[in-house]
């Protein structure tokens, strides 16, 4: 792939080639380089939990905030009634439609905008989900669960599956001990906006050390590339979290 300016480039002793990665600027990966982060969320992990095999999603219409490159609205069209991704990068949803051709799927739509500002009517979905979809800066959670509670519908649910604070980058938060918000965006969904949660744990396997340095490590850094290096590794354990609440509108 041809790689476009802004990415830094780690050398290691131990590795013949240098290794580019955007430093966990998610925004950069979103916009430059959505491929990188299709083929990282197509690692498939062990005891991974889908959001559909938890929650009962069948027949639902369901709105998918932060649909990102199609991984988390196609697995649920094939049980819901229609799926509805809403994207606020254009190169995300580029390589959703892509995918979704492939897929063949009649019952998906991708939309570009914003998961605080909805393109949609009052209680119209039976559904929100937002599948590891990450807001900043973490105000603007507060406007996603306003919108989120105005579309659904009366007895509908809300469910945001999150990193849980302690697990940035899975069992490697310490080593890349990145500053992130985690911690905040937990706070304000027990808290302030009364969710629930259920919390499982789940191994990516990727295989190689060349294939986690090209995903993983592209996308958290050098002090991820280093290690993954130092230690050989091909796999990552992560803790998962959803959020979930099942929404009542005062009626009459
Ligand atoms: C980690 S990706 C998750 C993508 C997908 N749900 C999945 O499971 O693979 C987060 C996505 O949220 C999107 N996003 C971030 N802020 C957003 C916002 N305010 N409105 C809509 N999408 C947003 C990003 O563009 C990105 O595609």
């Amino acid at each position: 792939m041809p790689f476009k300016p802004r990415l830094q480039i780690v050398t290691h002793p131990r590795w013949t080639v240098p290794v580019p990665t955007v430093e966990n600027r998610w925004d950069l990966l979103y916009s430059d380089y959505p491929e990188v982060y299709h083929e990282f969320e197509s690692v498939v992990g062990t005891r991974e939990k889908q959001v559909h095999e938890i929650f009962d999603l069948k027949e639902k219409v369901v709105l998918d905030a932060g649909s990102g490159t199609g991984k988390s609205s196609l697995p649920v069209s094939r049980i819901a009634k229609e799926v509805i991704g809403i994207d606020i990068e254009r190169p995300m949803a580029a390589v959703a439609k892509r995918a979704l051709k492939e897929e063949g799927a009649d019952n998906v739509e991708f939309l570009l905008g914003d998961a605080r500002s909805m393109p949609l009517q009052d209680g119209s979905v039976d559904v929100v989900m937002g599948i590891t979809l990450a807001i900043y800066p973490p105000e603007g959670w507060r406007a996603f669960a306003r919108e989120a509670t105005r579309v659904v519908k009366n007895g509908g649910l809300i469910v945001v599956k999150a990193i849980p604070p302690g697990w940035y980058g899975g069992e490697l938060d310490k080593v890349i001990a990145d500053v992130n918000e985690l911690g905040v965006v937990d706070a304000m969904f027990s808290k302030e906006f009364g969710f629930r949660h259920k919390d499982f744990y789940a191994t990516s396997n990727y295989g190689t050390v060349e294939k986690m340095l090209r995903t993983y490590g592209f996308i958290f850094g050098k002090k991820a590339i280093d290690y993954i290096i130092d230690h050989r590794k091909t796999s990552i354990r992560w803790k998962h979290r959803y959020h979930y609440k099942i929404v009542k509108k005062p009626t009459g």
